[in-house]
């Protein structure tokens, strides 16, 4: 036993050396069924465990050239791909799913050690990734077209749903795998060929999910994956202006999410966009403590606060807002903050340096604006990775950074509110419009905040809001498109009608 030096309790280091199934390590780029360890320009990259500052893999930077072959094997894939029929599809899918339930514990090794989000939430995310294998295996099948009744007695009408080619999916680094089965998995259940762009801070969870999807039987060009994290931009331009690819699906910044939208212009490509967030937290005085106190430990301290759907604003009435701070200084208190191997621990490191840094403009922006730090507010520099302490600022106002900004931190703002439309108009108050939560026990008030709020997900009396049943996506500049849900495969298909002359 080694001690970790965060909390001085004893505590077994862990590395990819205890991934059990070594089989789902590779350092390498993966394009038309072969690992490619080393990149065209020979340049590499090393992946970080954000908790130690450790090397984990130094994997091959990748630019426009890999890109360009990643695509034209998918491309050529595509040709026969199409052809399958859905049902195999569905079973390769469910196969994709089982390999996933017998290496959860792997998988989520991997996941926390390169994020840094603890074991707990890494297994977590195994399973939420693969929900979305064994919900798009079932509607791989359920994909159909109509046929229309016409106003031609002479003809027939029908429509059909076809996979649109090539589809090139952009995760980040905040769920690595289950951002990458949502869109992946859609589009190969949907019968596209793919290319896979995980976020540079965290290939190595979608690395292994593309051994799992070849060990599923998801054939040489349909799966196809490229590691690069200085060359991003390059990349990004080509996934986007390469004709060959016909879908391109985005997870990341409104920022990033404009400039691909742009770039994709030149080939009208038919896009999904789900990009940032400022969802709003809003908690009633009639809410129940409980579910106030569960609700935001959910909605910001899930992935250490960055999630797109993480509560940025807490809007609290005036008549609750003295007893919800109390109890909710006394919840957070609770958390424990260190590495996510550790037994017990709750709130894992950030991912970047950056992001620490980030949060704290936030927090100093906001004590300057009159805002009090009733908890933390500090980095936690006796850790050598990238902590924050969990933080609550009370006393917000409308001219905060955290106001327009997404912290993406555990950081609790606070903001005081007395009426129903007031809070409306303060929620809506944002370019974006992604995630929400009510907290109320109204059914009518519940109703009229769900229906007035401009987003695209509200959580009533829950701070969780992601299910592969349930459409994720947003509004504004959040951007369009629906993962998961009924619609979420229909992003990579289109319609053909089909008219049929019968008079002979
Ligand atoms: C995200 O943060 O991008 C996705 C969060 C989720 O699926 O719950």
């Amino acid at each position: 036993m080694a001690s970790n030096g965060t909390n001085g309790a004893a505590h077994q280091l862990k590395n990819l050396d205890s991934v059990k199934n070594k089989a789902l390590l590779h350092y390498a780029g993966y394009i038309n069924g072969e690992w490619i360890e080393k990149a065209h320009s020979g340049k590499t990259f090393d992946v970080v465990d954000p908790a130690t500052l450790e090397k984990l893999a130094t994997v091959p930077e990748m630019d426009k050239r890999e890109t360009a072959e990643a695509v034209q094997a998918a491309h050529d894939a595509f040709k026969s791909f199409k052809k399958t029929t859905a049902r195999e599809r569905a079973r390769m899918m469910r196969k994709w799913y089982d390999l996933n339930m017998e290496n959860v514990d792997d998988l989520a090794l991997i996941l926390c050690l390169e994020n840094g989000k603890t074991l707990t939430e890494a297994k977590g995310e195994v399973a939420y990734s693969a929900s979305f294998l064994e919900w798009f295996a079932g509607e791989a099948e359920r994909v159909s077209g109509q046929t229309i009744p016409p106003g031609n007695p002479a003809v027939r009408i029908m429509t059909m749903k076809q996979p649109i080619g090539v589809a090139a999916c952009l995760a980040p680094w905040n769920f690595p795998i289950a951002m990458i089965t949502r869109k992946c998995g859609a589009a190969l259940a949907a019968g596209c060929t793919t290319v896979w762009k995980p976020a540079g801070e965290t290939p190595l969870s979608a690395i292994a999910q593309a051994v799992l999807a070849t060990q599923a039987g998801f054939p040489k060009g349909s799966i196809n994956l490229i590691t690069t994290l200085n060359t991003v931009s390059e990349v990004g331009e080509e996934l986007c202006t390469n004709k060959l690819v016909k879908k391109l699906s985005f997870t990341g910044s409104t920022r990033v999410g404009k400039i691909l939208m742009k770039q994709c212009a030149s080939s009208v490509k038919k896009l999904s966009l789900e990009l940032g967030g400022n969802s709003p937290l809003i908690i009633f005085d009639d809410a129940k403590i409980s579910n106030a106190i569960n609700a935001t430990i959910a909605a910001k301290f899930r992935n250490a606060g960055q999630t797109c759907v993480s509560a940025n604003r807490v809007f609290v009435q005036s008549g609750i807002y003295d007893k919800y701070s109390e109890a909710l200084v006394e919840a957070i208190k609770k958390q424990k903050v260190g590495l996510g191997t550790e037994e017990g621990v709750t709130v894992g490191p950030l991912t970047h340096e950056r992001a620490v840094d980030k949060a704290m403009t936030h927090i100093n922006d906001a004590k300057k604006g009159g805002a009090k730090v009733i908890l933390g507010g500090e980095p936690m520099k006796e850790k050598p990775g990238y902590f924050l302490q969990p933080t609550i600022l009370s006393g917000m106002s409308k001219n905060s950074i955290n106001w327009s900004e997404e912290t993406f931190a555990p950081v609790v703002a606070l903001y005081k509110f007395e009426t129903e439309d007031e809070v409306l108009e303060l929620a809506n108050d944002a370019d974006v419009g992604l995630g929400s939560y009510v907290i109320t026990e109204d059914i009518g008030r519940m109703y009229r905040i769900s229906e007035g709020l401009e987003v695209g997900m509200v959580g009533v009396n829950s701070g969780i809001l992601s299910a592969a049943e349930s459409p994720f996506g947003g509004v504004k500049e959040s951007g369009f498109g629906r993962e998961g849900g009924r619609e979420g495969i229909e992003e990579y298909v289109f319609t053909k009608s089909v008219v049929i002359n019968i008079a002979g």
